[in-house]
């Protein structure tokens, strides 16, 4: 499976990007094995987790119409904000990945989702942070808590995250530009906010 999808992604996907996938995918079974976490199933979905990042924006938004996703404005104006949800379409009819958890895993690394399972915020953080992804303070912290405590670093990485396409932006650089923010975007946030407040409240640890 893993030669197919690797074979898939060579045709398919820059040389560049096939180096962010492995480590990825790297960072994903770490992080699995930190929070006892099914590594196999962390290594599939993060292997698999940007099939469709080079599609054209006509061809990500046909293939979620016709899967019969739901294609607000933004994301009908952001294609490329699709290309979570495609990737787990593609998974599903090019190698059959028919499990629940990595599917959703792939499309939630983007946008995330409220209330979405601990698998799908490590391919979400391993995505996002990524040893290339950069070498700040900032970073490295969010690293640090990603491998103790999965809520505290989802809320704090959506904070930082890009919201919309290439770069590592943070809420208040798209606002300083006046670009679209998707509204999933902040109700996951506020999701693990509130989830890590909780924790912490119960636990007393903010970790
Ligand atoms: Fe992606
Ligand atoms: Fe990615």
């Amino acid at each position: 499976m893993r030669e197919q999808v690797l074979t898939w992604l060579a045709a398919n996907v820059p040389a560049t990007r096939i180096d962010h996938i492995l480590r990825v995918e790297r960072m994903a079974v770490e992080l699995a094995d930190s929070h006892n976490i099914d590594r196999e199933k962390a290594a599939s979905a993060a292997l698999m987790h940007d099939l469709a990042k080079y599609f054209s924006p006509k061809r990500l938004l046909q293939m979620a119409k016709a899967d019969g996703l739901e294609v607000d404005e933004v994301l009908a104006t952001n294609p490329h904000l699709l290309h979570a949800d495609v990737g787990a379409i593609v998974a599903r009819k090019n190698f059959s990945i028919n499990d629940k958890e990595i599917l959703q895993a792939i499309a939630n690394h983007t946008l995330g989702r409220p209330g979405m399972s601990q698998l799908c915020c490590i391919v979400f953080l391993a995505d996002s942070l990524e040893p290339a992804r950069g070498e700040t303070k900032e970073l490295d912290l969010l690293r640090k808590i990603s491998y103790s405590n999965l809520e505290r670093a989802m809320w704090l990485t959506c904070d930082k995250r890009s919201l919309t396409l290439k770069a590592y932006r943070t809420v208040q650089y798209l606002l300083e530009r006046r670009c679209t923010i998707h509204p999933r975007v902040i109700t996951t946030r506020n999701w693990f906010l509130t989830q890590s407040k909780l924790k912490q409240s119960i636990t007393g640890s903010s970790a």
